[in-house]
C-alpha cells in the first residue's frame, strides 16, 4: 500500500461537483491534502455537473463547502493558490464541448503529460451514462475513474454495470471506492492483526464466539431521499461499508500488503459467505420516515437493517457475523466487538461474570481499541468487576498526520493504487449472497427514532448473545 509520496501531476474531474458528497467530503477532502501537502507539484481540479456554473461560482461554493465541513480552513495562501487550480465546465451525455476544452486546458497549463482521474460522485443511476458519456468524449485512454457506491442495486445491475464500465475502462483504470477502507482505524485492523504476535493466535473460532459490525447512525435522511428511497440501509451501508469491513476482519493474512493479495485474501472471504438467510435479517423502519419529503406514503424502503451472515470456512465456521447499521438510531458509533468464549469452568461467585470478555474496535475517527476482561475487585473477598485497555489514536501518534477516509483513497487512486479499493468479482459476490434478501425482503418493522432499531426482533437476532450498545456503552475511558 502506499506510504505518503506525492501522485503525479493531475487533472482532476469532478462530476457531480455541485452536489451532497462533494460538498461533504470531497471538496474539504481535496483541500486538506493541498494544506498537508500531498496532492501533486501541479495540478487542476475541474467541477462538472448538469448545472452550469462560472469558475467564480464554483469557486465559492467550494469555500463554503470547505468552510462549513473541512478541517482545514479556506484561509490564507494555501487556500489562494488551491482555489486557482478550481474551474468548471457543465457535461451532458449531448454536450461534452466544454468539458473537453476545459480538460485541454487544464493539461496545456500544467505542462508534459499529467495523470487524468475521473471522480464520479453521482446518483448510482448516473453512473452508466457518465462512463459511456467519457468513452464516446474519447476520455477514456490513459485516464482513472472513481465511481461511488452503491455499484449496482443487485446481482443483476452490478454485472450490466460492470460490462458498461469495462467496455470503456479496463479494470486496472477502475477504482470502486469505499470510503471506509479509507478509514484509519479500519486500516489499522490490518496493522493489528499481522504486525503483531499477540492478537493473531485468539483471531478464530478456537476463541472467538462472536463478532459484531455495527453502524448506528443518529442522523435521519438529510433530505436524500431520492437516493434513500431506492436504496435503504442494506444497500447504502451493509453491502458496501459493513461487509468490507468485514472482508478485513475477517481473512487470512495476506502473502504481501499489495492489492493482488489483499484482494485475493477478501476475495477468499466473501467466496465462503453464505447467502444471506431472511430468517436472520432485520429490517426497520424509524416511525416520521414516511413523511419525510420525496418519500412514499407507503414505503417499504429499510432506515435500519441488522443481519446476522456466517463464514464456511476453517478459521470462521459456526462464529456468527452481526452487521447492524440505520438511521435516527440511538447514537453515532462505529464498532466491532469480537466477543471471546467464556472459560469452560465458572469457578467465581455467580452474577460475578457481568462485564464482557470482548475486544472493540471504534473506527470512528480518530479511533480506539479496547480490550475488555474481568479483574479481582480490591478487598477480602474475591470477586470480579469489568476491566478495560485501551489505546486511543489520539493520545498515541499526531492528529494532524491523519488522513479522512476520502482523502486517503483518492489520493491512493492518484498514486495508481488499487489496495482499499473493490474489485468487479467481489462486488458481484456480495450482491450475490444479499440475492434471497433483495428477492424476499421480510416486511420493515417500525421503530421509534433515537432508539436501536424494532424491538424485540433485534435482541432476538443476537440471542444468546447481546449487542455491545446501548447495554455496554461506550469504551471505558
Ligand atoms: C455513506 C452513506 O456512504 O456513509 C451515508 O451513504 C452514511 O448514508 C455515511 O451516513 C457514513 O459515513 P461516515 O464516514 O460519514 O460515517
Amino acid at each position: 500500500m502506499s506510504g505518503s509520496a506525492r501522485p503525479e501531476n493531475h487533472v482532476v474531474v469532478l462530476f457531480g461537483a455541485t452536489g451532497d458528497l462533494a460538498a461533504r467530503k470531497l471538496l474539504p477532502g481535496l483541500f486538506h491534502l493541498a494544506a498537508v501537502g500531498l496532492l501533486p507539484d501541479r495540478y487542476r481540479i475541474i467541477g462538472s455537473s448538469r448545472r452550469t456554473l462560472s469558475d467564480e461560482q464554483f469557486r465559492d461554493l467550494a469555500r463554503e463547502a470547505v468552510e462549513r465541513f473541512g478541517t482545514s480552513k479556506p484561509n490564507g495562501e494555501t487556500w489562494e493558490t488551491f482555489q486557482q487550480t478550481l474551474s468548471f465546465a457543465g457535461a451532458s451525455p449531448d454536450d461534452t464541448t466544454a468539458l473537453v476544452a476545459a480538460i485541454e486546458r487544464a493539461e496545456k497549463e500544467i505542462g508534459g503529460a499529467p495523470g487524468r482521474l475521473f471522480h464520479l460522485a453521482v446518483p448510482p443511476a448516473a453512473f452508466e451514462p457518465t462512463v459511456t458519456m467519457l468513452g464516446a468524449a474519447g476520455l477514456a485512454p490513459g485516464s482513472r475513474v472513481i465511481i461511488e457506491k452503491p455499484f449496482g442495486t443487485d446481482l443483476e445491475s452490478a454485472r450490466a454495470l460492470n460490462d458498461t464500465v469495462h467496455a470503456v475502462f479496463d479494470e486496472s483504470q477502475v477504482f470502486r471506492i469505499d470510503h471506509f477502507l479509507g478509514k484509519e482505524s479500519v486500516d489499522n485492523i490490518l496493522a493489528f492483526r499481522f504486525a503483531n504476535g499477540l492478537f493473531e493466535p485468539v483471531w478464530n473460532r478456537n476463541h472467538i464466539s462472536y463478532v459484531q459490525i455495527d453502524v448506528p447512525e443518529t442522523l435521519s435522511i438529510e433530505g436524500r431521499a431520492g437516493f434513500y428511497e431506492h436504496t435503504g440501509a442494506y444497500r447504502d451501508m451493509i453491502v458496501t461499508h459493513l461487509l468490507q469491513v468485514l472482508g478485513f476482519l475477517a481473512m487470512e493474512p495476506p502473502t504481501a500488503l499489495d492489492a493482488r493479495h489483499l484482494r485475493e485474501e477478501t476475495a477468499k472471504v466473501f467466496d465462503a459467505l453464505r447467502p444471506i438467510d431472511v430468517q436472520h435479517v432485520v429490517r426497520g423502519q424509524y416511525t416520521g420516515y414516511r413523511d419525510e419529503d420525496g418519500v412514499a406514503a407507503d414505503s417499504q424502503t429499510e432506515t435500519m437493517a441488522a443481519v446476522r451472515v456466517e463464514i464456511d470456512n476453517w478459521r470462521w465456521s459456526g462464529v456468527p457475523f452481526f452487521l447492524r447499521s440505520g438511521k435516527k438510531l440511538g447514537a453515532s458509533r462505529q464498532l466491532v466487538t469480537l466477543g471471546f468464549h467464556e472459560p469452560p469452568l465458572r469457578m467465581f461467585p455467580a452474577g460475578a461474570r457481568d462485564g464482557r470478555n470482548e475486544l472493540v474496535i471504534d473506527f470512528a475517527d480518530p479511533g480506539s481499541i479496547t480490550v475488555e476482561f474481568l479483574a479481582k475487585e480490591p478487598g477480602a473477598q474475591l470477586r470480579l468487576g469489568a476491566a478495560g485497555m485501551v489505546f486511543r489514536y489520539a493520545d498515541s501518534f499526531c492528529a494532524a498526520h491523519s488522513l479522512e477516509g476520502y482523502e486517503r483513497l483518492i489520493l491512493d487512486a492518484m498514486l495508481g493504487d488499487e489496495s482499499l479499493f473493490t474489485q468487479a468479482a467481489a462486488v458481484e459476490r456480495l450482491w450475490e449472497i444479499s440475492g434471497p434478501l433483495l428477492d424476499d425482503p421480510p416486511p420493515v418493522q417500525p421503530y421509534e427514532p433515537g432508539t436501536w432499531g424494532p424491538q424485540p426482533a433485534v435482541d432476538q437476532l443476537i440471542t444468546p448473545f447481546r449487542w455491545r450498545l446501548p447495554h455496554a456503552g461506550p469504551p471505558r475511558d
